[in-house]
């Protein structure tokens, strides 16, 4: 896993594979065959390009601005990340949490739509999908899995990876079209991180609309818009960080190596010290590619970018 190559494939419904961590490979079945309810909703998307923001905004609605439980229960157990932990060997697994949540849940998942449970596409389940700009999304994901060691390559090389495809749950364009193209369904929501930058008054109601929730008054709409502010939610975060990481280690333990007690303190300090280089709430903004890839690099993603937009007949300001 540390140089992303060893990282073992599943296949799709449509028999495409996928790259997954080895524990979600070993009992990837209880994936697809995950049954659904039918009042979830879904938040999918390709790492790092908003999924945690959409998730806390979504929550919020569907359970009637609980700011105060928002505040202090981990997203990760109101909101599991389905195929997070599927360890047979570790109790609760992501989906015996999912299965114990009260209704209406909200779930997450990075799969592309070709390997999500089959029962949400048989039963249409509501999938709110986020796309991000793909330089930023490269940045974010380099700095996120370098961070914790998951990826030892340069930027350049990270780069190659994620053009191939050869990083988890990718290939992006793939996770992405295939979503725009079933935007105008009924029970997929389509945005992007940066509409939730631009204006996420608008992203809240027409939420509220698509989640079949009354709009919220003036007053809520300024609170949800205060707490899904970057900084609120970094503050809120790097309590709750220093969790997810632990478990992250725990759940790849199997193929990441040893599992080191050291390296766990390391990322404890880290999370702790804002001048450190791994933050889950890292910048938070659009154009953080601008001083953080060369401009070669920058040059590629768009050519690559232009390529696939082009093949799919859509713009890039049509997607993000
Ligand atoms: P950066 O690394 O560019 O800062 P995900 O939740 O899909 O892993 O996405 C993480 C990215 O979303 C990180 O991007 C993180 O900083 C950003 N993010 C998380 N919460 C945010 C918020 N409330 N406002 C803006 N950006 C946010």
């Amino acid at each position: 896993y540390v140089n992303q190559t060893n990282i073992p494939l599943v296949k799709d419904w449509s028999n495409r594979s996928i790259m997954v961590p080895v524990n979600f490979a070993n009992n990837f079945d209880e994936i697809l065959n995950f049954k659904r309810r039918e009042d979830d909703t879904w938040v999918v998307t390709v790492m790092k390009s908003g999924t945690t923001w959409t998730q806390e905004l979504a929550w919020l609605i569907l359970n009637n601005y609980d700011f105060e439980t928002a505040s202090t229960k981990v997203l990760m157990q109101r909101s599991p990340y389905l195929e997070f932990s599927i360890n047979k060997n570790r109790k609760p697994s992501t989906i015996e949490i999912a299965n114990n949540l009260p209704s209406p849940r909200l779930l997450k998942s990075h799969m592309p739509a070709s390997a999500l449970p089959s029962d949400i596409w048989e039963k249409k389940a509501k999938i709110i999908y986020v796309t991000r700009n793909v330089k930023d999304v490269v940045v974010s994901n380099y700095r996120f899995q370098s961070g914790l060691g998951l990826f030892t390559g340069s930027i350049d090389e990270f780069v190659e990876y994620f053009m191939n495809g050869s990083l988890l749950n990718l290939p992006f364009w793939d996770h992405v079209l295939e979503f725009w193209q079933m935007r105008n369904d009924p029970k997929i929501f389509f945005t992007s991180y940066e509409r939730l930058k631009k204006d996420i008054r608008s992203v809240i109601l027409e939420l509220c609309k698509f989640l079949e929730k009354p709009k919220p008054s003036e007053e809520i709409l300024e609170k949800m818009v205060e707490h899904l502010d970057f900084e609120n939610m970094k503050s809120l975060c790097n309590f709750f960080v220093c969790l997810v990481i632990i478990l992250l280690f725990i759940f790849l333990d199997s193929h990441a190596g040893k599992l080191q007690q050291q390296r766990i303190d390391k990322l404890k300090d880290e999370n702790n010290n804002s001048s450190s280089d791994f933050q889950f709430m890292r910048r938070g903004i659009v154009g953080s590619y601008k001083d953080e890839l060369s401009t070669d690099l920058a040059k590629k993603l768009d050519q690559w970018t232009e390529f696939h937009l082009r093949k799919a007949g859509v713009t890039s300001e049509e997607l993000f």
